[in-house]
Order: structure tokens, then C-alpha cells, then sequence
């Protein structure tokens, strides 16, 4: 989604602020823009399209050392020029870049700007217009930017240049994320670290409803209403190498291949001196003190939120329901007496999923985050966090998150299993290790995958996935990562559901994708195969090694079944990815998608 950085030094401004971008580019976009501004006034360049197209039209010849950038992901006002930020008031002396959606922008502009001419259909215009307007009404910009602040509803990032204070940027957030970074004789924006980790590792967190005044030499926070805030700024803990693609074709095929790696770091990561898993007493207590769980999660995490409920249920023994974080809202369940909420969120950010949480908050119920990033909005507003440790996962589509918040959902149940007197009936991080194995066997299997991909996939319109029990959760994933990647029209079904409806789609070579990895149900979905072998589906089966039988095309080895989701859904990533490329797709950032979702 939308992204923001700003630079204020003695080096080039429009370099740092482009490279910063370019970090910024996975979480999708479909238009940038940078403003940089030195004594002869602000120039500003936005374009259409990727961060090289920007790159084209910025001028090599203007010499600036402030300036500000952004990458926009359409909501209000078709992606185009004119929409792409920054925005700039009538006079062209404030230059604005926001995050967020503001909700009562409509209202703001007929009650407040019904006399200015907007060139924009987006909200953020209204923000620049309306400082603008109180400025020439007499107020110090710094005043005007409060006041405007005050009156704006919604989410907000922003930062802005005034041409008459040109060694200045003007800061402000409201839940969407940003960060300052501090250098020598340089100061940094960023609504992500990574943006800007290529100048400095030393961030200071901005809190909800702060505004920042940011020249070279300092950086300077307070409220909307002008109390001073001091914060110590803190060390971003970023390995350079897991930002980078190294010799990688794209970052979904690295985060496919680091999997193995994550589950051993996150067996390390939960086991303390002794060898016993283990997570701080108070996220233990929260789990042992409910006695309902709700998931809430979307997409992929949603995914991984399924398998979670089987652990929970069967693992501990806790009653666990699974929602749509953008559902929920629609369909509150009658909450049990002691509820604890569930956040699965690999960004940490997902303003669905947020929602929930600021509700169930106002309600006075306790929280968890199961998140990739330590320090995001939905880490730092629930109550408890358990951290992924899968290193970022750059690529749109997520692979190693949804196998680290399998793996963690398992340990976190596992605890609660043991807390209560139960046992799970196997040795999880013995098992959690033969699974890393298993996983390292899979990814290892490239070829063979490109090979199948290419066999089912080459001419296909559609594609559909089957499984049952824990394979239905994980033929829904292997659905999601097939369409988001190569546009090809995927479903993922229980099998037996398929004969209600959805089986008269199946006609002549049909991919069907069938899990069959858990051996109480393995006899019904080859019957689900049968079925669909029958009115001409082309069935590719994916089984275990102990349950498999001849002609199954996928064979993974054996593991845990509890535990097969961590493996059974690489070969389907796989597939997927060889999918995308045969097919030309961007891998990495696929069409119309971000990688946080950060408006509802
Ligand atoms: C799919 C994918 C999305 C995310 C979803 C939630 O590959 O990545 O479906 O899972 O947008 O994002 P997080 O987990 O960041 O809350």
C-alpha cells in the first residue's frame, strides 16, 4: 500500500528519496512522486506506473537536498498524475504526501473549501488546501498544520514541505504507520524502516495523533495541541541480506527457499535453556485465562488461522472460532465469558484486521498478535505479541509467514496443552525439526515442480483444490497463492462439497490439485478425484510417504500429519511461482495487489 519517505541533509535528496521508494515498491502501488525543495522553491514529478518510470522524468539537474516521495495505491481517484501524490495547494507553496484514508474529507470540503478549485479527486488534497487556506488566514504554518490535524477523521501519515521554510518537513501521524530516522547532520521519514535503512538504523516511533517538526539538525515532537514530546530513538534490527533479493530471480522464490530455515529459527526462538518450549508468562496466562479463542485474520493469514483453530481445539482443548478480520463487524458471535482475540497479521498493519482490534478493545476484551513485525500498529495496540521471526517477507505473495504462523500457532497451543494438565501426544519440537526437514526436501524439488506447473497449468483458464480436514485449509492457500500471482481463476474446496455445486465446472483438463496428506480422509478425496477424473479433470494428488499410492504425482516425506500443512502447501508455492513467471506475470507484485493492506 501506500508508502512515504522524506530527506533533509546536505547529500541529494532525490537520489535517498528514489532508492527509498524502490524499498518501499513491494508493498504495491500503481503510481509515485517525489518534491524537492531548495531556495529557488519546490519541484515537484510524479508519474503513472513503477518507481523507473519516475526515476525517467526527474530532472538529474535539480539540485535539492530536502525533499519528499511517495508511492500511492489507488482509493480515492483512479490511479493516474494528477491523483499520484505529492499534492500541492492552489499557491503551490505547501507540497503534501499522506497515507491513510480521511474519512469526513467530503464534509471538510464543502464546509471549508467550497471557494477553492481541487485538481484532485483524492482526500489528501483537502489536507493541503485546508493548511494553505490557514495559513493566508494569518497562522504560522506549524499552527495551521495543528489545526488541520485537529479537524481531520480517519487515518493519516503525512509529511509536507512549505517553499517559504525550506529546511523544514512538517510530520504528522494518526494510525497508518511512520517512523523518523536520524543521521549526522541529516534527519529521515519513513512509513516502513526498511525505506530508509540504506541512511541510518536509528528510528524514533511516532505515536498516534503526533506531529513532527524535522529540520537537519533536529528533530522536534509534540501533540496537536503543543506539548513536547521526548522519545529516545531505537535500533532498527534489519540484516541488510534479508532485504535484498542476492542472486534470487524474484523475493517469492528466496521466501520459498528460507522456509526450512525459519521453522529451525522459530523452534529456537520458543525453547528456553532446558529444551522446553516456552513464551513469556503473560501471553500464557492470556491463553490460559480464555476460555473461547476468536482468529481474526485476513488472506493468507486467514489460512494459517484454520490450521491454528485445529491446534488449539485439539492440542489444548480451547473452543476457537476463526473470523474474517473484514467480516467480523457483520457478524459479531455472541462472545463467551472469557474471550481472548487472536490477531494473525504477517505486516502487523492490516487496517481489517485493526479494526476488530480497536472494537474488541473499546468492549475491555484481552488481545494477542501473532506478528512478522515487532513494533507494528497491531503489535503495539493489543496486549500480547508473539513474533513470526520468518526476517521480512518482501514478495506480495506470502509464502514463509504462512508457515511461520502455522508453526507458532502449534507451539503457542501446545503450551496451553501442557498448561492445562494435556498432552498433545508427541514431541512437538521433534517433530517441528523432522517438518524443517521435510521442507528442505520440497524446495530442493524445484525442477520437478516447474515441470508440473508447466504440465497442468500451461494452458489453463482455472484450477481447482481440494482436500479435507487440514488439507481444506491448505488447498484454500494453494487457491489463493495460484490466482493472486498468475491470474488464473483458482478455488479451493472441501472435496466433498465439490458435488453440490462446483463440480459442474469440471470439464475436459481441468487442473485439480488434491491434498491428501492426512490418512483418515485420504480414501474420500481419491473418491473426490475419482469424481472428477470421471467428467475429464486432469488431478494432480499430493500425498504423504506412508499413505501414498501409485500414480500420485507428489509425494512429500513422511511428517507429523498435524503438522503436514508446513510442508504439503510448498510444492502448491511452487507450482504457483513457475505458474506466474511461465506466464510473464510480475511476481513479486502482482497486479492490483499490496503487500499491507492498510484502508478497510
Ligand atoms: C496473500 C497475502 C494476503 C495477506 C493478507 C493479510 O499472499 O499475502 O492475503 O495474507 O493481506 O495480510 P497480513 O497478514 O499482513 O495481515
Amino acid at each position: 500500500m501506500c508508502g512515504i519517505v522524506g530527506y533533509i541533509g546536505l547529500n541529494d535528496a532525490k537520489e535517498i528519496l528514489l532508492r527509498g521508494l524502490e524499498k518501499l515498491e513491494y508493498r504495491g502501488y500503481d503510481s509515485a512522486g517525489i518534491a524537492v525543495s531548495n531556495a529557488g522553491g519546490v519541484s515537484l514529478f510524479k508519474s503513472k506506473g513503477r518507481i523507473a518510470d519516475l526515476r525517467d522524468i526527474v530532472d538529474e539537474s535539480t539540485e535539492a537536498q530536502t525533499g519528499i516521495g511517495h508511492t500511492r495505491w489507488a482509493t480515492h481517484g483512479v490511479p493516474n498524475v494528477t491523483n499520484a501524490h505529492p499534492h500541492q495547494d492552489a499557491s503551490n507553496r505547501f507540497t503534501l504526501v499522506h497515507n491513510g484514508v480521511i474519512e469526513n474529507y467530503d464534509k471538510l470540503r464543502r464546509e471549508e473549501l467550497a471557494d477553492v478549485q481541487l485538481v484532485s479527486d483524492t482526500d489528501t488534497e483537502i489536507i493541503v488546501q485546508l493548511i494553505a487556506k490557514f495559513v493566508f488566514g494569518g497562522l504560522t504554518t506549524e499552527e495551521a498544520f495543528a489545526k488541520t490535524l485537529r479537524m481531520l477523521h480517519g487515518s493519516y501519515a503525512i509529511a509536507m514541505l512549505d517553499e517559504e521554510e525550506p529546511d523544514t518537513i512538517f510530520v504528522a501521524k494518526n494510525k497508518s504507520p511512520l517512523l523518523v530516522g536520524l543521521g549526522e547532520e541529516f534527519n529521515v521519514v519513513a512509513s516502513d524502516a526498511m525505506a530508509m535503512f540504506q541512511v541510518t538504523d536509528q528510528f524514533v516511533e511516532l505515536h498516534d495523533g503526533e506531529m513532527v517538526i524535522v529540520t537537519r539538525e533536529n528533530v522536534r515532537i509534540r501533540t496537536l495541541n503543543g506539548e513536547t514530546i521526548s522519545r529516545e530513538p531505537y535500533k532498527a534490527e534489519l540484516d541488510a541480506t534479508d532485504i535484498e533479493k542476492g542472486t534470487y530471480p524474484h523475493y517469492m522464490l528466496k521466501e520459498i527457499d528460507e522456509q526450512p530455515a525459519v521453522l529451525r529459527k522459530i523452534i529456537q526462538a520458543y525453547q528456553n535453556e532446558d529444551g522446553e518450549l516456552h513464551v513469556d508468562r503473560e501471553t500464557l496466562d492470556a491463553i490460559n485465562g480464555a476460555d473461547r479463542i476468536y482468529i481474526i485474520a485476513a488472506g493468507t493469514s486467514y489460512h494459517a488461522g484454520l490450521v491454528g483453530k485445529e491446534y488449539f481445539e485439539k492440542f489444548a482443548g480451547v473452543p476457537t472460532e476463526v473470523h474474517i478480520s473484514s467480516e467480523f463487524g457483520y457478524h459479531m458471535p455472541l462472545l463467551s465469558d472469557k474471550p481472548l482475540f487472536v490477531f494473525i497479521s504477517q505486516s502487523g498493519e492490516t487496517a481489517d484486521s485493526r479494526q476488530v482490534l480497536v472494537r474488541i478493545k473499546e468492549l475491555g476484551h484481552p488481545s494477542l498478535t501473532v506478528t512478522n513485525v515487532a513494533g507494528s500498529t497491531l503489535s503495539r495496540e493489543s496486549d500480547h505479541t508473539v513474533l513470526l521471526h520468518a526476517g521480512p517477507e518482501i514478495a506480495v505473495a506470502s509464502t514463509k509467514a504462512y508457515t511461520a504462523q502455522i508453526a507458532v500457532l502449534g507451539i503457542l497451543a501446545a503450551l496451553a496443552s501442557e498448561a492445562k494438565g494435556k498432552t498433545i501426544g508427541f514431541d512437538l519440537i521433534q517433530e517441528l525439526g523432522i517438518a524443517a526437514n521435510a521442507a528442505q526436501t520440497m524446495v530442493d524439488r524445484k525442477e520437478e515442480m516447474e515441470g508440473l506447473s508447466f504440465d497442468f497449468l500451461e494452458l489453463s483458464r482455472n484450477a481447482f483444490f481440494i482436500g479435507r480436514g487440514l488439507d481444506y485449509h491448505v488447498s484454500l492457500e494453494g487457491a489463493l497463492k495460484l490466482k493472486e500471482i498468475s491470474y488464473i481463476q483458482a478455488e479451493g474446496f472441501a472435496g466433498g462439497e465439490l458435488k453440490h455445486g462446483t463440480i459442474a465446472l469440471i470439464e475436459e483438463g481441468t487442473p485439480v490439485f488434491a491434498l491428501a496428506t492426512q490418512e483418515a480422509v485420504s480414501p474420500n478425496i481419491r473418491g473426490n478425484v475419482k469424481e472428477v477424473g470421471a467428467r475429464g479433470a486432469k488431478s494432480c494428488i499430493i500425498s504423504m510417504e506412508g499413505i501414498q499410492e501409485e500414480g500420485d504425482r507428489i509425494v512429500i516425506p513422511a511428517v507429523h500429519p498435524m503438522l503436514a500443512p508446513l510442508v504439503s502447501v510448498i510444492p502448491l508455492q511452487l507450482i504457483s511461482y513457475y505458474a506466474a513467471l511461465h506466464r510473464g506475470c510480475d511476481v513479486d507484485k502482482p497486479r492490483n495487489l499490496a503487500k499491507s493492506v492498510t484502508v478497510e
